[in-house]
């Protein structure tokens, strides 16, 4: 099992070395370095476009972001993930649905165009009014890529505030996360909700960041898993997770569909309905598919209350529970899983996990599991031996740390 990136020494040798890069590469020193996390969602999965509430915390994973003025008139982005790819584009020729490479020095491979997503938030910004100005730009991204821990998000995240740093923008957290999806939304093209800049930009260590996606309220919630003898221990499937194929973009639809049909503008306004009331209305969708796909949503903005509930209290026996109802639901209702997913969760439980789910959106992706600490070992052990006995490729297992938003780095050495 990974250890987690533990505290400052790693975190400090790897901005060293972000810096050096810098230097080697543009033959200066950086003016800004800042960095945001990924995230795990504890619970509340496909409910941030129905204007549920969510219950994410930003892990210890980050994705850095350093940069200089530059006088050629361009923004150039370089990443250390793919040494050999430069990314250039004049500022002014940043377009949603464009090339991600309008100056046409090299198209970044991998990534899913990793660059697109700094050009997004670039564009994103001057669309608000910011005056970026023109920048060279190295990423280094310590989140694992398609593992559904919103490496993205930490990119989009740690640019805005780099760039916003640039210009001199006075931007708040919640905007910042807004320019970053507005940046995934319109300009890379990926319909995704707030959850995941939200919780990149403004959660803090030790808390979950409970989000209010209807009103935009937003609360820390007191994360004392460790305290208490718990671990929240992430799989990595390694099986391959990606938005930008359809199926993320079906299901949305399905639910503005649901919606629609009930008459109102989010699925939330039915779970505001209560238990009931929600009940009678979601057995009155006649296509089966919608009904389940609604049922998930409102049965989901349901849990994530009692999920808060069951952590302000300390009942973790409930919270698991919770988490395992949430992995059901999201299975057979939402169809989200996989087999890797679903093997990882049930290999988790059996082996004394309190509860288990997928994370994120599924398809693919991590499991987030909650555990004794005692057990956390031989937990990630029992999972590696069936998906051994599966045939599935291995997977990858860390406790995640509940760690602190987006931030300024200290530049030096
Ligand atoms: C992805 C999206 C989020 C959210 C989750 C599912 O992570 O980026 O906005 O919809 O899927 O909960």
């Amino acid at each position: 099992m990974s250890a987690p990136e533990s505290g400052l020494t790693a975190a400090a040798k790897g901005n060293i070395e972000l810096v050096e890069t810098f230097r080697a590469e543009f033959d200066r020193s950086p003016s800004v370095l800042w960095s945001a996390p990924g995230r795990v969602n504890l619970i509340g999965e496909h409910v941030d476009y129905n204007g549920g509430r969510v219950l994410p915390f930003a892990i210890q994973h980050r994705c850095y972001v350093a940069a200089a003025g530059t006088s050629d008139g361009t923004v150039t982005i370089r990443s250390r993930q793919f040494p050999d790819e430069t990314v250039r584009a004049a500022i002014a020729d940043l377009k949603p649905g464009g090339s991600a490479d309008p100056l046409g020095t090299r198209q970044p491979q991998g990534f899913g165009g990793w660059a697109s997503y700094v050009f997004g938030v670039i564009w994103a910004l001057g669309q608000v009014g910011v005056n970026v100005p023109p920048l060279d730009v190295i990423v280094d991204g310590r989140v694992p890529v398609g593992a559904g821990l919103s490496s993205s998000a930490a990119l989009e995240c740690a640019a805005v505030g780099a760039i916003c740093e640039m210009a001199e923008a006075d931007i708040d957290g919640p905007q910042r996360a807004a320019i970053a999806q507005w940046a995934e939304n319109d300009f890379v093209g990926v319909p995704c909700g707030l959850m995941d800049q939200m919780a990149s930009t403004c959660a803090h260590a030790d808390h979950a960041l409970l989000f209010d996606t209807y009103d935009q309220h937003s609360e820390q919630i007191p994360l004392a898993a460790s305290v208490a003898g718990y671990e929240f221990l992430v799989i990595d499937t390694g099986a391959a997770h990606g938005l930008v194929d359809g199926e993320y973009a079906r299901r949305r639809t399905a639910c503005e569909d649901a919606a629609r049909l009930l008459g109102v503008r989010f699925l939330r306004e039915i779970a505001d309905r209560g238990p009931d009331e929600s009940d009678a209305l979601l057995s009155g969708i006649g296509d089966t598919v919608l009904r389940r796909r609604a049922s998930h949503v409102v049965s989901e903005i349901i849990r994530v209350d009692s999920a808060v509930d069951a952590l302000k209290s300390g009942d973790w026996g409930r919270l698991g529970a919770l988490m395992y109802a949430s992995h059901r639901s999201l299975r057979d209702d939402f169809e989200v899983s996989s087999v890797q997913l679903d093997t990882a969760v049930e290999a988790l439980l059996s082996a004394g996990a309190l509860g288990a789910r997928l994370t994120g959106a599924g398809f693919g992706g991590s499991v987030v599991a909650l555990l004794e600490a005692s057990r956390v070992e031989s937990a990630a052990g029992a999972v590696t031996a069936s998906f051994a006995a599966a045939g599935f490729v291995a997977p990858a297992a860390c406790v995640a740390v509940a760690s602190q938003g987006a931030r300024r780095e200290i530049l030096d050495g």
